[in-house]
């Protein structure tokens, strides 16, 4: 049995990478190719919003083009939630639905959901999976020109946070998979995952910014590295 009685898990866009969703960060990476105070920010919003509904609109449809998938690290995640005795918390920094189309449900979106969009105006938030149009109504209150996607903006506040530091403060296992640890506040949560006593460990394909902070790294593709990881997990050998 896992020697591990609460595990939280931080996954990053190197999760969704083999499943061909751009990261952020990498060669290709979608802010090699667009001003992110442009297309990822309120202000950027305000500014020009069809330009970033044309943002979220392109990447939704990558999203929902039945060639994307979820890939073995998605599927190893879901194991390790279904098949762990202890408490687990998937955390997630990708506003993809590959994680539930895998399985997984103890998941927290920390920087929202692609699928979503939210009404500046009555702040309902309804699954969306065609384009949002600037002029579009809000099918609740009615408002117009006032959908957005139902992402965190750089500048805004990520979601459930209490809930992801109450996991962290709790947990006797941190993994961080797939994430360059550029971005705050995920990228402190293995300092506090560490002061509260857990082991840290970190898989990705290259080294991180915060990898000195992980007591173990696991070089190598997530897709590849984590179901053989989540059988040790399963089997109490890590
Ligand atoms: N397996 C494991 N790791 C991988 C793989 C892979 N197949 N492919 C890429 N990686 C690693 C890269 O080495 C990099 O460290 O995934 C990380 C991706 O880093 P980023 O592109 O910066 O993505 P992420 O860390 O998720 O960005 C955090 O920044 O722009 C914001 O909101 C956005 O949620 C995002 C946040």
């Amino acid at each position: 049995m896992a020697t591990h009685r609460s595990i939280v898990v931080l996954s990053g866009a190197g999760v969704s990478a083999e499943s061909g969703i751009s990261t952020f960060r990498g060669v290709n990476g979608l802010w090699n190719n667009h001003r992110i105070e442009e297309v990822a920010s309120p202000e950027g919003f305000a500014r020009d919003p069809d330009l970033v509904h044309r943002f979220y609109n392109l990447r939704r449809r990558q999203l929902l083009d039945p060639q994307t998938r979820p890939n073995a690290a998605h599927l190893a995640l879901a194991r390790l939630e279904r098949s762990f005795p202890g408490e687990f918390m998937l955390v997630t920094q990708n506003i993809d639905d590959l994680h539930e189309r895998a399985g997984s449900s103890r998941l927290i979106h920390m920087h929202g959901e692609l699928l979503k969009a939210r009404c500046g105006a009555c702040e309902t938030v309804a699954v969306r999976y065609d384009d949002i149009d600037s002029a579009d109504t809000c099918g609740h209150c009615g408002a117009r020109r006032a959908l957005r996607p139902h992402v965190v903006w750089f500048g805004e506040m990520p979601m459930r946070l209490e809930e992801i530091y109450t996991a962290l403060g709790g947990c006797d296992l941190f993994l961080a998979v797939g994430t360059s640890g550029h971005v705050h506040p995920a990228a402190g949560f293995v300092d506090v995952a560490r002061r509260a006593g857990a082991a840290t460990v970190e898989v990705n394909l290259e080294t991180s910014v915060t990898e000195s902070m992980f007591q173990r790294r696991i070089l190598g593709a997530a897709a590849a590295v984590l179901p053989v990881l989540v059988d040790e997990l399963l089997d109490g050998t890590r």
